[in-house]
């Protein structure tokens, strides 16, 4: 009961943690074989708002299964859509979504609490509707407080919208309006990725150019603009720091393949790296998002091959820890800063894990410490690891989702049993992962 009266005492209040289907893991078996990465998360995401923008269809193709994408299909269903699965031979989901009412203005709380990506529907409601109703948006619990959404607020405002905060009993909701939403020159004072596509997509039906400075320029990001533009959207400058939209009348259908998921395959990589037991290919990525890691497994000695789909690891005779700091993209993405730190406790030496984009994801190296491995605490934003550490198995609980995906790592690398709860967290964002580690030789099991 330590580690969750560790979270108790960490965030401060009572903690009802969902204990629904959990993972077994018998550690310290050898790895190796094929995975296949699926389709991003966070691209897929922001698809599903896009169908309040047009009244045509889009097929959406290659979407991964995972928690997340069920509920921004919910979502949408709940403010008018219709989502219709195709079966698809070549795998990956692949859907039709289409809006079929604008009436509603309501998103409904038990599913915005659950995703942080809810927010992306508050943009199209305000462009097509004039007006959205939402409580603060939910999903992983790594940022201060429950994550701000005041860049988002500041944006519509600009952009003509009127903002209210709704207080009744213990909560409040926003109520947002807007009789036409007009161009904008807008700064991000933090570069926000879902705040960068929030508003690139609103100001497509906005009159005017809007200009957006200060932007993310992450993967999704381009992938998402150059959809846009295929249904009619006037877009540029989308992957670097400044974004143009001309705000155009409407949009119309058309298709959207997610592009392979980054962080899936930079987790399967360094998996691989730090179970160090057998060749591993990982298929159907795009090594060339991926770029700061390559660079970090040169540092640290990981013998990796890339191809143009396909990351090869291979075993080495050790490894060596290297610092690393997060940072927006092209930088070392925060997404994968829980399995590396991970790969550090198995690293030669000392490194320093400075975590500049939120203040609650080094949490987890207190559990992991609790696993044997040597951990120091700097603050918030930063640990020093000393390695090479065994691990230990034992009881968890999956703090957020790329938390939980690094206590599966260090389960596997670790000695004897593991048992981890609240792996909802995991399943949000990770496509059937304990099938694909079982094609690996992984010994996991899901217990419902
Ligand atoms: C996106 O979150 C991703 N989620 C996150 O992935 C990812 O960690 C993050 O970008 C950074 O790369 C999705 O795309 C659904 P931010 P997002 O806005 O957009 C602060 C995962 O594991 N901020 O770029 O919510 C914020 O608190 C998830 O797949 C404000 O202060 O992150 C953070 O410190 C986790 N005010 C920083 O900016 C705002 O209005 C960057 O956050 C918005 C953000």
């Amino acid at each position: 009961m330590y580690i969750v009266r560790n979270l108790v005492d960490f965030f401060n209040k009572p903690i009802i943690i969902e204990l629904m289907a959990k993972f077994i893991i018998q550690g310290g078996k050898p790895l190796s074989g094929e995975i296949k990465v699926a389709g991003s998360k966070n691209a897929a995401l922001k698809i599903f708002p896009v169908a309040l923008l047009t009244k045509e269809t889009i097929r959406i193709s290659n979407a991964p299964e995972i928690e997340d994408v069920s509920r921004a299909r919910e979502t949408l269903i709940a403010l008018g859509g219709e989502v219709k699965k195709i079966n698809s031979p070549a795998g990956g989901g692949v859907f039709d979504i289409k809006l079929k009412s604008n009436k509603y203005i309501d998103l409904p709380s038990e599913l915005v609490n659950k995703f942080r990506a809810s927010i992306m529907f508050v943009g199209p409601m305000l462009a097509t509707r004039g007006e959205a109703s939402f409580p603060h948006p939910g999903g992983c619990v790594i940022g201060a407080g429950s994550r701000p959404i005041d860049m988002f607020l500041d944006g519509f405002k600009k952009m003509g919208a009127k903002v209210e905060i709704i207080r009744y009993g213990s909560g409040q909701v926003y109520r947002l309006t807007a009789k036409k939403l007009k161009s904008a020159e807008i700064f991000f004072p933090k570069i926000t990725v879902t705040g960068t596509e929030s508003l690139m997509m609103t100001a497509c039906l906005a009159e005017g150019e809007t200009i957006l400075k200060n932007c993310a320029m992450e993967p999704e990001i381009t992938a998402l603009a150059d959809f846009l533009n295929s249904i009619g959207a006037k877009i540029e400058g989308a992957g670097a720091p400044t974004i143009k939209i001309k705000g155009v009348n409407k949009l119309k259908g058309g298709e959207y393949k997610i592009i392979p998921d980054r962080i899936d395959a930079g987790t399967f990589a360094i998996l691989a790296a730090a179970s160090n037991s057998g060749e591993v290919l990982i298929k159907n990525c795009n090594p060339g998002h991926l770029e700061a890691l390559w660079s970090l497994f040169d540092k640290i000695g990981i013998n990796y091959v890339l191809e143009k789909n396909n990351i090869k690891i291979m075993p080495v005779k050790k490894f060596f820890a290297c610092d690393i700091m997060t940072h927006e993209y092209p930088g070392f993405v925060t997404d994968l800063q829980s399995p590396y730190t991970v790969l550090m406790t198995q690293a030669r030496g000392s490194s320093l894990i400075h975590e500049t984009i939120y203040d609650r994801r080094l949490i987890f190296a207190d559990i992991l410490t609790q696993m044997g491995a040597n951990i120091t605490m700097c603050d918030p934003h930063r640990a020093v690891v000393t390695g090479p550490t065994k691990l230990y198995g034992r009881k968890l609980i999956s703090p957020d989702l790329r938390a939980g995906a690094a206590l599966i790592i260090a389960a596997l690398i670790a000695n004897g049993k593991t048992e981890i709860d609240n792996i909802y967290q995991i399943d949000r964002g990770y496509e059937k992962l304990d099938e694909r580690l079982r094609n690996l030789g992984a010994d996991i099991k899901r217990i419902d």
